[in-house]
């Protein structure tokens, strides 16, 4: 079975077909920079682009950074804010013609671990963060998604956790690798001490390099690098329109 992925991120819009048997993208995904101001209208043409690129017909998943209700977009910390409030499930369906599933895109990345990469197989609870623009979090527990959980948003020394330790600080020159690590590491233990998970998996852009700084981390719980790197997001994305687990 195939289904259309489409993630939405703070620097590029991606999609490409997803064979659901494999988890991988049946063809070559494609990426448009994401529209500046990335309003809702703007970003719903380059999906359109993209799915039509693709001669894609059929039901397609797509990812939000954000939190999604029923549907609707509730925040939208790092993507315009005419987002909050935008019924992007309705939206998005109407303007493609097809039926649409939304969801926050670390919740779609934590589901397609869970299915085809780092979590799968696993028992007990699962933490998926993902280090990228912002921070994003997957709370799974037995492989079902706790959807919404937005613990990068979570308080710490002063700042939210997403401000503190951010891939992007990374990526601007912000922060020198190993800073950032030990950050994330007290970022890490934090969580741990809240949720006693019993594996992280670590995804985002950066995490390409866990290898490199993953000394840092002392949590108690496992934790690996995510293996669908920057494909989580398409591939979870179509996963959760072929289960109807799109919080939309
Ligand atoms: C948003 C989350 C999102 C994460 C990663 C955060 O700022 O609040 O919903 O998952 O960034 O994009």
């Amino acid at each position: 079975m195939e289904v259309f992925g489409v993630d939405i991120g703070g620097t590029g819009v991606k999609g490409a077909p997803v064979d659901l048997v494999t988890g991988t993208l049946v063809r070559k995904r494609t990426r448009i920079p994401t529209p500046q101001p990335s309003t809702p209208a703007a970003v719903t043409e380059a999906i359109v682009e993209i799915v039509e690129k693709h001669g894609w017909t059929g039901p397609i998943g797509v990812t939000v950074p954000g939190v999604v209700q029923n549907g609707i977009v509730e925040t939208a910390a790092n993507i315009d804010a005419g987002w909050v409030g935008f019924d992007a499930r309705t939206g998005l369906s109407d303007r493609l013609q097809m039926p649409v599933t939304v969801l926050n895109d670390a919740d779609a990345a934590g589901l397609a671990e869970a299915q085809f990469g780092a979590a799968r197989d696993q028992s007990g609870v699962v933490i998926l963060l993902t280090f990228g623009t912002g921070i994003g979090s997957a709370y799974l527990y037995g492989g079902r998604l706790i959807p919404n959980t937005e613990l990068g948003h979570l308080k710490f020394k002063g700042q939210k956790a997403e401000q503190y330790a951010a891939g992007r600080l990374v990526k601007r020159g912000d922060l020198e690798i190993d800073w950032w690590a030990e950050r994330v590491n007290e970022v890490l233990l934090y969580i741990e001490e809240l949720f006693w998970p019993d594996l992280f998996v670590f995804g985002g852009g950066i995490s390409k390099r866990f290898e490199s700084y993953s000394h840092h981390f002392s949590t108690r719980a496992k934790i690996m690098p995510a293996v669908l790197r920057n494909k989580a997001g398409i591939v979870g994305a179509a996963y959760a329109a072929s289960i109807g687990a799109g919080h939309g």
